[in-house]
């Protein structure tokens, strides 16, 4: 089985671009190259400004290839759940602000002629026993006139109640945003990969980028990274970082089903959905979320998955297996907008599993911004918000999360193990001389030691055994075993540490 994203089997090899050596000085420097920074330089460029990505792995391959491609207007924590918090008329403007980014999607797709397999798809919506979730979703849909249909007699998975929403649709989302960066102008938009921000400063006049090799002089900056770079404690507690996994396999009759499919088993939630490129058909499976580096074993969240598709489909074998994150906001809306009243810097963060449309959503309410252009839907999703009462509970159960897991850190007196009894390929945190060190021996017996402190705020990293990272618990950083930063809010890689052995 690959462990890697099935995007990444069907990525366009050709695409590539060079890391930046040298300084450089732009109107929009964009930190990341998923679908927010992709599409926000599209935007950009097209309205006349000079602008450079910056990402620190490659184009497409972060979180935006990690998705189930799917595209829809409803949200993954379901309209229902926003209704608690708000009036119909927030509802209605989510689903138009959504509508209008999809609308966006379909038309690069058809303008650039992406070949990226995108399909209109119905979305699916079923639960197995009644718990009168689906019931809720049916109600708020007909409040807010958005048309829905019961389910067929053919519809193939066992159900209590569910509904269909027609016109939403698939694609794969890697293939999407290469074509989409291959399609801009070069001479206006410089994309660098392998370019990683480390530090932001922002001037009067301008704001610098500071990356290994050298210095971006922008005059606004936009953290498209999926949660802001850096010290940015007014959304880091009021985000949950949550990862799912996802799988692909072949079946072996040739029954993909059509569609996307949301599965609520148990108040479990699992995303079902195929794909076909030539003649390779996969069945793809998304679910099992939990807290990032809150796991106990992240492969008994793979097995729970894999499960769920074994008992449901003639598997004949799992191909892929991945993991996703995302960033669960606690008033239920993303963060898009300047960081503060007349920042340079603009963030978009707190898109919940339904990233693609409001990655995509984002680029248009930033391009607006930086032209200081009003966009209709600035107010509801505007960054510098602070409300309290809409994020109460969730605000308070995150935090008191991430202190639950910095006071175990704190008391923690590591896991005693010694050096000689890690195994190749396993890893533990110890304790040497009032450190808390990292370790991990590779298959060759080579051992890898950093320090166990995340770079942001001072976490302890947690061992993550399906992707061989050291995950933070508290806001969602992860490192790959050299120590280096693979996403999240640290700017920088875990610190290298020597010991006698
Ligand atoms: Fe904030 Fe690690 S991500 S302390």
């Amino acid at each position: 089985m690959v462990q890697g994203s099935l995007w990444n089997s069907y990525s366009n090899k050709n695409v590539s671009y060079p890391a930046l050596k040298g300084d450089i000085a732009v109107d929009v420097a964009i930190i990341g190259g998923g679908i927010t920074g992709i599409t926000s330089a599209q935007l950009l460029v097209e309205r006349g400004y000079k602008v450079a990505v910056l990402e620190a792995k490659s184009i497409g391959k972060g979180t935006t290839g990690h998705s189930t491609g799917n595209l829809y207007v409803i949200i993954d924590e379901l309209l229902s759940k926003l209704k608690s918090k708000y009036d119909g008329k927030v509802v209605e403007r989510v689903i138009s602000s959504r509508l209008e980014a999809f609308k966006k999607i379909e038309q690069n797709v058809k303008n650039f002629q992406i070949d990226c397999d995108y399909k209109k798809q119905p979305l699916f919506l079923f639960e197995d026993a009644n718990t009168f979730k689906i019931l809720e979703e049916k109600k708020v849909a007909k409040e807010i006139d958005l048309a829905f249909f019961e389910l067929s007699e053919a519809f193939p998975f066992i159900h209590d109640d569910g509904m269909r929403l027609d016109d939403q649709a698939q694609f794969n989302p890697l293939l999407y945003i290469q074509g989409l960066a291959g399609a801009l102008d070069g001479e206006n938009c410089q994309i660098y990969e392998e370019t990683c921000v480390r530090a932001v400063e922002e001037e009067e006049n301008r704001i610098l980028l500071h990356t290994p090799e050298a210095i971006v002089s922008a005059k606004h900056a936009i953290h498209a990274t999926h949660t802001p770079k850096g010290l940015e404690i007014q959304y880091h507690t009021t985000l949950g970082p949550y990862r799912e996994y996802g799988v692909a396999a072949r079946l072996k009759s040739n029954e993909y089903p059509e569609g996307i499919f949301w599965g609520y088993y148990d108040n479990k939630k699992y995303s079902i959905r195929s794909y076909s490129r030539g003649n390779d058909n996969f069945l793809l499976a998304v679910g099992s979320p939990h807290k990032v580096g809150q796991a106990k074993d992240n492969q008994a969240h793979v097995e729970d998955l894999k499960n769920f598709v074994e008992s449901r489909f003639n598997v004949a074998e799992f191909t892929h297996v991945w993991g996703g994150q995302n960033y669960k906001p606690a008033d239920l809306l993303p963060y898009i907008g300047r960081k503060k009243t007349n920042s340079r810097e603009l963030v978009a963060t707190g898109f919940s599993t339904d990233g693609l449309v409001y990655g995509t959503l984002a680029a248009i309410i930033l391009a607006d911004k930086v032209e200081d252009k009003f966009n209709p839907y600035e107010d509801l999703y505007e960054a510098s918000r602070h409300n309290p009462a809409k994020a109460a509970g969730k605000f308070i159960k995150e935090n008191a999360n991430v202190a639950g897991e910095l006071f175990k850190d704190l008391t923690f007196k590591g896991d005693d193990k010694d050096l000689v009894e890690i195994l190749p390929g396993e890893a533990a945190v110890i304790v040497r001389d009032g450190k808390k060190l990292a370790l991990y021996k590779e298959n060759d017996g080579k051992l890898s030691i950093l320090s166990a402190l995340c770079t942001h705020m001072a976490c302890e990293v947690h061992w993550n055994n399906v992707e061989k990272s050291w995950d933070c618990p508290c806001h969602g950083s992860r490192f790959d075993t050299s120590g280096e930063v693979i996403e999240g809010p640290a700017f920088n890689a875990l610190k290298k540490i020597e010991i006698n052995k």
